[in-house]
């Protein structure tokens, strides 16, 4: 079972995701992170991450693991690697390609099967898990996330704006697990809320349907 919790960039998706798991006592699933693991591979191995091919076969070739708050290509952390704006860019590359997704999805369901979940990400409750009994679609106004990416990165706040637009142009257009809100999901604009405040909106439609 997985409550969902898809969203752009810099909506508070991780920081939400993880206290909730916390709360609740579930497994944290960042399915950004693979996607960055794929990415950072790519640029390791000097494959192109915009060729459909080449990310695709890379991502068939690698073994993405989560380990108490590490996360490891083939056993290796890589937990700060895959965080670089080199990473962040290459990873929005990587993500259009169906192969890298279809490969990225399997993992992703073979995990939510094995306990309860809460997954992060932009397709989680529209292609990952549409049978989620949970899901999130949580936004904030561009400025906000912006703001808070730059806070993360120490990056100036109107490069990551710019950069930002581009990804979720990306993220909106693509094909294949673009990002939207499911028919049945709960909007939350977490604009000018905390993470804690978010969280409790979220335990509680978590206790009212019984998921918790
Ligand atoms: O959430 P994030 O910034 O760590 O995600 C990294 C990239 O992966 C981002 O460009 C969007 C993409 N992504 C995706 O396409 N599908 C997901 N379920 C999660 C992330």
């Amino acid at each position: 079972m997985v409550i969902a919790i898809d969203g752009p960039a810099g909506a508070g998706k991780s920081t939400v995701a993880r206290s909730l798991a916390e709360a609740l006592e579930f497994t944290y699933l960042d399915s950004g992170a693979m996607y960055r693991c794929v990415a950072l591979t790519c640029l390791e191995w000097g494959a192109d991450p915009s060729s459909s091919g080449e990310a695709t076969s890379t991502a068939e070739s690698i073994e993405i693991g989560f380990d108490e708050g590490e996360v490891l290509i083939d056993g290796v952390p890589v937990t700060d690697e895959i965080r670089t704006p080199e990473v962040t860019e290459a990873a929005s590359q990587v993500s259009v390609h169906p192969g890298v997704r279809e490969a990225m999805v399997a993992e992703q369901r073979r995990l939510i099967e094995t306990a309860p979940y809460v997954a992060e990400g932009r397709d989680i409750g529209t292609v990952v898990a549409p049978d989620s009994p949970l899901k999130v679609f949580l936004t904030a106004s561009p400025e906000a996330r912006a703001e808070r990416r730059a806070a993360e990165t120490g990056q100036d706040v109107t490069e990551v704006l710019a950069a930002q637009e581009d990804r979720d142009r990306r993220d909106t257009e693509r094909e294949h697990g673009a990002l939207y809100a499911a028919d049945d999901a709960v909007t939350i604009d977490s604009t000018g809320k905390t993470a804690d405040e978010v969280v409790a909106e979220i335990a509680a439609l978590a206790r009212d349907r019984g998921l918790a």
